[in-house]
């Protein structure tokens, strides 16, 4: 068959169709079992097959991605998936993202995206308002916190090794003065992961230990100085506990030491004047990782990376090359560990733009509620809830590690809704994060109705 793509005509055909799949699976999104059956699984083989050695029509790829792709994703879109911390993806969030996938814009420099770098900094300005975080913050648009983590984690490297007179840059970490590095026991390991690639070493950190809740005893801190870096986190990924920001901040600036904070989901907590002061002290930072396919609820993949002082960022990651034409303007990768790559800011600008500080707010209000009615529901039951609910978070434990195993296998099985599992301070745990804009009280209750038949031991 002869290749028609690129014709007006077909192209149109093609995006009328993609438009009515992808419709049909928003509107079905809501209704489906949430993890896929084994067999829809199975069929993915239908992918595969032998190396395809000619063209064919883009319409019948399309089909056979929705036909054997759909049934086989998580539905976790549908407002009942409370797995790992997910957000959903808001419409208008989704609606950029499509028109974005047409422009095929490279965010690597301004030259190559007039309107992506543009975004870039609305979206840096408006994040930084809503997050009251200091308004002269520089930033890198990433995949999301680990490589936020990474991205201010490396300034970090930079700003302290440059105190000492090494540029770490040039002469990397052979022979350079030794930094300290203070994490909390209860880090998330994607910070680890950052520090690993960074260099720094995952078991080389000093471990503070935490209280009940992960939090930081911030009486156990060691000594801190101009050399160390000290990483704190605001929403723990099992009970969205926040470490002592105001207390650490302000010894640690005392000392000269940098703090970063591993702000994935928590950080968004600032929009609503009820959470807020969870944060107390969080802005006095010096960086901080935070998703926005989170609780921003935009489409995989995207974070932010965020540093007081912008230059340090740039030290660490721009480059130069006699062919990349840059211009007076902020270049978006020069503070990114990537050149090129896509514009998504794009949709982090329309999820913000369409919720504005007051949608984001009920969002996150809303999400907040959620998890204290799961909570109490679940305790009024007789079941136990292991965490304060400070936030997003439900830690719940149904008996003993078997039984509490065999609720969240049978819960996964039944699809009404998703919940995985976690071991927190020596027992099993369910995990329940609510982070989708997409949950009702409806999908509250019928998630509750089917944890509740499934953990008494009922049929249905
Ligand atoms: C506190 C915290 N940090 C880092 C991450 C890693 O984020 P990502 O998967 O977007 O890299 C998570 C993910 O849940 C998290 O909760």
């Amino acid at each position: 068959m002869q290749l028609l793509a690129g014709q007006e005509s077909y192209m149109r055909a093609l995006l009328e169709e993609t438009a009515a799949r992808s419709a049909r699976y928003s509107a079905a999104v809501r209704g489906m079992r949430l993890a896929p059956q084994p067999q829809d699984i199975a069929r993915l083989k239908g992918l595969g097959g032998p190396l395809p050695q000619n063209p064919s029509d883009p319409k019948e790829t399309l089909a056979l991605l929705d036909d054997i792709g759909s049934p086989a994703t998580l539905a976790s879109t549908g407002g009942r998936y409370f797995g790992f911390v997910t957000g959903g993806a808001l419409p208008a969030a989704v609606a950029a993202n499509w028109l974005a996938a047409i422009w095929d814009q490279n965010a690597a420099f301004s030259v190559m995206s007039p309107v992506a770098a543009k975004i870039e900094e609305i979206v840096l300005a408006w994040t930084v308002e809503l997050l009251a975080l200091p308004q002269s913050s520089g930033a890198g648009f990433v995949t999301g916190t680990t490589m936020a983590n990474f991205s201010a984690l490396a300034a970090a490297r930079t700003a302290l090794l440059q105190r000492s007179g090494w540029d770490v840059e040039d002469a990397g970490l052979f022979g350079a003065p030794p930094l300290r590095v203070v994490v909390g026991e209860e880090a998330h390991v994607s910070l680890l992961k950052a520090l690993a690639l960074l260099g720094l070493g995952r078991s080389r950190v000093i471990s503070v230990p935490t209280d009940g809740q992960g939090r930081i005893k911030s009486e156990a801190l060691p000594e801190l100085d101009e050399r160390t870096l000290i990483c704190i986190q605001a929403g723990n990924v099992n009970t969205g506990a926040f470490d002592p920001a105001q207390d650490i901040c302000s010894r640690a600036h005392e000392a000269g030491a940098w703090v970063h904070v591993d702000g994935a989901f928590g950080l968004w907590a600032a929009v609503s004047p009820r959470y807020a002061p969870l944060l107390q002290g969080v802005s006095l930072a010096d960086s901080w990782a935070i998703d926005c396919h989170k609780w921003l609820n935009v489409p995989y993949d995207s974070g932010i990376a965020v540093v007081r002082a912008p230059e340090h960022l740039q030290k660490a990651l721009a480059t130069a090359a006699a062919y990349l034409q840059t211009s007076d303007v902020r270049e978006p990768s020069h503070y990114t560990p990537e050149s090129s790559r896509r514009a998504r800011g794009i949709e982090m600008w329309a999820a913000i733009r369409s919720l504005g500080r007051e949608g984001l707010r009920t969002l996150i209000e809303r999400n907040c509620r959620w998890a204290r009615v799961f909570a109490d529901r679940l305790q009024q039951a007789g079941f136990e809830v292991l965490n304060e609910i400070v936030l997003n978070q439900v830690l719940v434990c149904f008996g003993s590690s078997e039984e509490t195993r065999r609720v969240i296998a049978a819960v996964q099985e039944e699809g009404t809704c998703w919940c995985g599992g976690t071991q927190w301070h020596g027992r099993t745990a369910m995990r329940i994060s609510v982070s989708s804009w997409a949950t009702t009280e409806e999908d509250v209750e019928s998630s509750l109705a089917a944890i509740l038949r499934i953990a008494k031991g009922r049929k249905s």
